[in-house]
């Protein structure tokens, strides 16, 4: 009788299982890296099997900042976050729009969605996203260099919560360790919630002509976040070579006292986004002539 009793229990479940549908959360997404002061989008899309929605949930380091309740009036309720200020009008069941972000924005969100009942079934998602500054900057660099003569510059993140890995290029390979100065680490605030860190590493090479064979010659500085995700602040320092004439007989390579910063961007385009902030610095110098 128990058996039996047992048997038909099981048979029931397994006769509900076969017509639960599980519901899906199909994608998280967030922007890895976000500027000081602007907007992001926080995306979560799922699908629901047919089953109703009940709630869809956003948190920030395990805390509810967004809830979204289709049956409720209003649907939407906020709860206080710090570094947290939502855009209500641009928010819904699938998206929540941040503004005026701070460093403090930085953290593990989750979007967490719920079925009704009977099933209640709860599914949820994890993605980090970090709040810098702005990208890194490069200092130090003079508008004028002669062969022979020592490039120093330095490379220095914005304030972050944790340092940044810089990596100098020169003509897009990367600076050899040989030339590299650092890291050099400022904190700022030790040991408070605000703590954060500016990392400056350091560049310096004799100009020699192979610096200038291609014609052009980029420094750039990149920041690599010490997350998983990789980095997406960039500089980029441009020196372009003026073609050789015949009139040109010295065999020193000037770079013209003419620098141009052509571009600073920030570029906020989507969930894989890359934030860009360049700052482009042609440098003309004269060219070498070659026999
Ligand atoms: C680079 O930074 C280091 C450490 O902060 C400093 O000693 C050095 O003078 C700087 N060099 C340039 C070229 O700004
Ligand atoms: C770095 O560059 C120097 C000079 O170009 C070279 O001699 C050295 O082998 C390089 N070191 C590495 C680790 O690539
Ligand atoms: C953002 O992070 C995801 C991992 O969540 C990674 O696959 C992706 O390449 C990152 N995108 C950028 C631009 O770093």
């Amino acid at each position: 009788m128990v058996r039996l009793h047992a048997f038909f229990i099981l048979s029931l479940l397994a006769l509900q299982a076969s017509f639960v549908r599980n519901i899906k959360l199909l994608n998280v997404r967030i922007a890895n890296h976000t500027v000081l002061g602007t907007s992001t989008k926080l995306e979560c899309t799922y699908d629901l099997q047919g089953e109703t929605l009940y709630s869809v949930k956003w948190y920030k380091d395990g805390d509810e900042f967004f809830r979204y309740l289709p049956k409720s009036v209003p649907k939407i309720q906020v709860f206080e976050k710090q570094g947290i200020y939502i855009d209500i009008d641009k928010s819904n069941s699938n998206e929540v729009v941040l503004k005026s972000l701070e460093l403090s924005s930085s953290g593990t969100y989750r979007c967490e969605v719920s079925a009704e009942a009977p099933s209640f079934q709860t599914v949820f998602q994890d993605r980090d996203m970090i709040t810098v500054e702005e990208g890194p900057r490069i200092v130090g660099l003079l508008p004028e260099y002669n062969v022979g003569e020592t490039v120093n510059a330095n490379c220095t993140s914005s304030k972050m919560k944790s340092y940044a890995q810089l990596v100098w290029y020169i003509n897009e390979e990367q600076a050899n360790s040989t030339v590299l100065q650092g890291p050099y680490f400022k904190v700022h605030h030790p040991g408070s919630n605000e703590q954060l860190v500016t990392t400056v590493l350091g560049l310096s090479f004799k100009v020699t002509d192979s610096h200038f064979k291609s014609g052009h010659t980029y420094l750039k500085c990149a920041a690599q976040l010490t997350s998983v995700y990789l980095h997406s602040d960039k500089q980029i320092v441009k020196f372009t070579k003026r073609p050789p004439t015949e009139s040109i007989i010295s065999n020193t390579v000037q770079l013209a006292n003419k620098i141009q910063v052509t571009s600073i961007s920030a570029r906020n385009a989507g969930p894989d986004h890359v934030i860009r902030l360049v700052a482009c610095v042609p440098l003309l110098f004269r060219g070498l002539r070659h026999n």
